[in-house]
């Protein structure tokens, strides 16, 4: 048996079979590759008793951030809650149960108790830093990876994914060179970790430093794609690199081809095709008729709000597409889940103002738009994504800030997007 996770607690209900594809799909997982999903199904059928099997395949229908998938984790948390579980097992029972039903917080919370007392549980630190994503906590990102990396070293299996994940929370926290270096580390055991991979980029994205950026990308394709179910996120961020480039044509032939080319219907993928098309927008750039399709595949996804980030993205594609309609019901949908429990309520408090103010850019009223948005900035991190997602709400305003004639914001939004960029802290 490989089971390598540093605990005196064997596995509950898994046999050596079982074990050995479930510590196969983590070590996938850790470069988002593979099919984990199917996997675990395999693991399950073998041992219906295996507790961490059960457990990550609920995890994975609840990390998406698909409402459509948020029953899938709660049956799965529903199928391991009365089996017999160790402390560490029912430590991540509790924490899906809670992530299953948009408790995010206390999800983070009960995987940081986890961590605490199991520090090399690779799935607890991924998910956990997930959950701080998800919650746009810059700091959970760094310090939950932090304070398990006295326990990891490079002799055990897994140790380029903390180091990847270590990278990403030194990049939102602002310690670039850090930042680099460790994801440049963590690459070098692994070069399949798509984590690293993109923690390097998003280093390179805030300091402008573009062609570098294709370079580190391009660079390494066949690494970070393949059967990675994190590349379309790893395309877009080179997509922006193009961007800044002023390469709009490289930018919608990437939207036309990897990014968004097969139509994906999950949430990452439309988040990151909204936002792209979005960019090109505020830019001035045509896009053509690409907004309707994304519309098309954004209206089932947002019947109902279940996080607030998607919704915002969302709205990109119906203001694009000119579908009131269709923002109109996301705004609804949004007030019904404002008065629900869970994270969602407060991500919503970001979002609304958010969707207020790219309904009225998309009306042309400039004013609306800077009243909306400008007194958000400060707390957007509070509904989720990273600094280089949420800088599309600053570009938004840089440029409603220009078209109303406040020279003076948009003088000021310049120069602080500047002194960011330049911040180095380590
Ligand atoms: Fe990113």
């Amino acid at each position: 048996m490989a089971f390598d996770i540093a605990t005196p607690q064997r596995p509950t209900g898994a046999s050596e079979a079982a074990l050995d594809l479930y510590e196969a799909t983590l070590r996938g997982h850790q470069c988002f590759a593979g099919d984990p999903i199917r996997n675990l199904r395999k693991a399950v059928a073998d041992s219906p008793d295996f507790v961490m099997a059960r457990v990550f395949t609920g995890y994975l229908y609840a990390s998406g951030t698909d409402a459509a998938a948020l029953p899938s984790a709660l049956a799965a948390h529903a199928a391991v809650v009365d089996l017999p579980a160790n402390d560490r097992e029912a430590g991540h029972v509790a924490a899906l149960g809670k992530m299953a039903r948009g408790e995010l917080a206390e999800a983070a919370k009960s995987l940081s108790e986890v961590s605490a007392k199991y520090p090399r549980d690779a799935l607890a630190l991924q998910i956990g830093q997930l959950l701080d994503f998800l919650r746009g906590d810059s700091r959970g990102l760094r310090d939950r990876i932090g304070a398990a990396l006295p326990h990891w070293d490079e002799t055990m299996p897994g140790y380029h994914a903390v180091l990847g994940m270590h990278a990403f929370g030194l990049e939102e926290t602002g310690h670039y060179a850090a930042a680099e270096a460790t994801g440049r580390r963590a690459i070098d055991l692994e070069p399949r970790n798509g984590w690293a991979q993109h923690a390097v980029a998003h280093v390179m994205e805030m300091q402008d430093r573009r062609e570098e950026g294709v370079a580190w990308m391009r660079g390494a394709i066949p690494n970070w794609t393949g059967d990675s179910y994190f590349q379309v996120h790893n395309w877009w961020h080179l997509a922006l690199f193009h961007l800044g480039l002023g390469q709009t044509d490289e930018v919608l032939a990437l939207y036309d081809g990897p990014l968004w080319g097969e139509r994906s219907t999950l949430a990452y993928d439309m988040v990151d095709a909204s936002a792209l098309l979005w960019r090109l927008r505020v830019m001035g750039v045509d896009v053509g008729d690409r907004w309707q399709a994304l519309a098309d595949a954004w209206e089932p996804a947002v019947a109902e709000s279940t996080y607030a980030f998607n919704d915002a993205h969302a709205a990109m594609a119906f203001v694009g597409a000119g579908r009131s309609d269709a923002l109109a019901a996301l705004r609804a949908a949004q007030r019904r889940a404002a008065e629900r429990p869970g994270d969602n309520a407060a991500f919503l408090a970001v979002a609304e103002p958010v969707v207020r103010g790219l309904a009225a850019y998309g009306e042309g009223d400039w004013r609306g738009t800077v009243e909306a948005l400008q007194p958000v900035r400060a707390t957007a991190h509070r509904f989720g994504g990273s600094h280089a997602q949420r800088d599309v709400i600053d570009l938004t305003l840089l440029e409603a800030a220009r078209r109303a004639g406040d020279a003076g914001m948009a003088a000021a939004i310049e120069a602080d997007r500047a002194a960011i960029r330049l911040r180095v802290i380590d």
